[in-house]
């Protein structure tokens, strides 16, 4: 395959909306790189979708992130990253182009999470398919065995998001149901990961709801932190990302609905186009 060895912007994937957190915490720091952000809204959402789905999906929307310029692609989905990151990484970047580098939200976030912890029990709140693919403990057992975590799948948390009703009354019942359980399942927990990109959209609830003690992890700025280590560890890849500090957006969807809804995530408007994904 013939890519563009000319540098090119940051690609930012996610199934939807969701990626809009972690691309807002990475040009909070790091301002000066252009963004190339695609939402697959129109399949959206993956959390409930198997393996072999994720994956293709993923996989079709990180080739054409590298076809229209990115050397770069941060899977910016919790669930991608867990069900489609390794797969790509092993199977499908040394055909495509073993110059290019797909890193995902779940590594950087086990990363950190040694320091955070004291009672070294933690919860990770997800979507099911994030659980239920286990690969925060996987990740978090390699880095830190000592450490106890505890999965609660949260599936209304995303819906209550995109149809804006993460400030209203009844959200509260769905926050408080999975947080309870979380700590229901280990009572030790000190630290809770929000490993989705939706959930810190709901964090007046979560604080609202969190028993005294327990800190939560939003992932934004530790992935922020993580790709800025990267970049200084990869001067090579550092030089192919463009820096004009522009972010453009891209969905598989309806492109006026994702201008609506970034909002929501961005607070400012986008100017969006729509592709479609094979
Ligand atoms: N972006 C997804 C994640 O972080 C949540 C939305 C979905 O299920 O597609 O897991």
């Amino acid at each position: 395959m013939k890519l563009s060895q000319v540098p090119g912007p940051i690609g930012v994937f996610d199934s939807g909306y969701g990626g809009l957190t972690i691309l807002h915490g990475i040009r909070q720091l790091l301002p000066e790189y252009d963004y190339l952000y695609l939402g697959d809204n129109a399949r959206a959402p993956y959390g409930p979708r198997s393996f072999e789905v994720v994956y293709e999906f993923t996989r079709q929307a990180v080739l054409r992130l590298f076809e229209m310029g990115c050397h770069l692609v941060i899977l910016g989905c919790n669930t991608a990253s867990a069900k489609a990151l390794r797969t790509i990484q092993q199977v499908d970047l040394p055909k495509w182009d073993p110059d290019r580098r797909v890193l995902g939200v779940i590594r950087p976030t086990a990363e950190v999470i040694g320091e955070l912890t004291k009672s070294r029990h933690i919860g990770v709140l997800a979507t099911e398919g994030t659980i239920k693919s286990e690969s925060y403990n996987l990740e978090i057992q390699k880095l830190h065995p000592d450490i106890q975590v505890s999965g609660v799948p949260c599936p209304f948390w995303v819906p209550l998001v995109e149809y804006n009703e993460a400030d209203s009354p009844g959200a509260d019942y769905f926050v408080k149901k999975c947080i309870d359980q979380a700590m229901h399942q280990d009572p030790l927990i000190d630290t809770l990961i929000l490993g989705c990109t939706h959930y810190p959209l709901l964090m007046p609830k979560i604080l609202k709801y969190l028993p005294a003690g327990v800190r939560v992890v939003p992932q934004g700025e530790y992935v922020a932190e993580s790709l800025k280590a990267y970049l200084q560890r990869h001067p090579q890849m550092e030089q192919h990302c463009s820096k004009g500090g522009t972010a453009h957006y891209l969905t598989t969807e309806n492109p006026e609905k994702f201008k609506d809804q970034a909002l929501i995530f961005l607070h400012e408007p986008v100017e969006v186009d729509k592709i479609t994904l094979v």
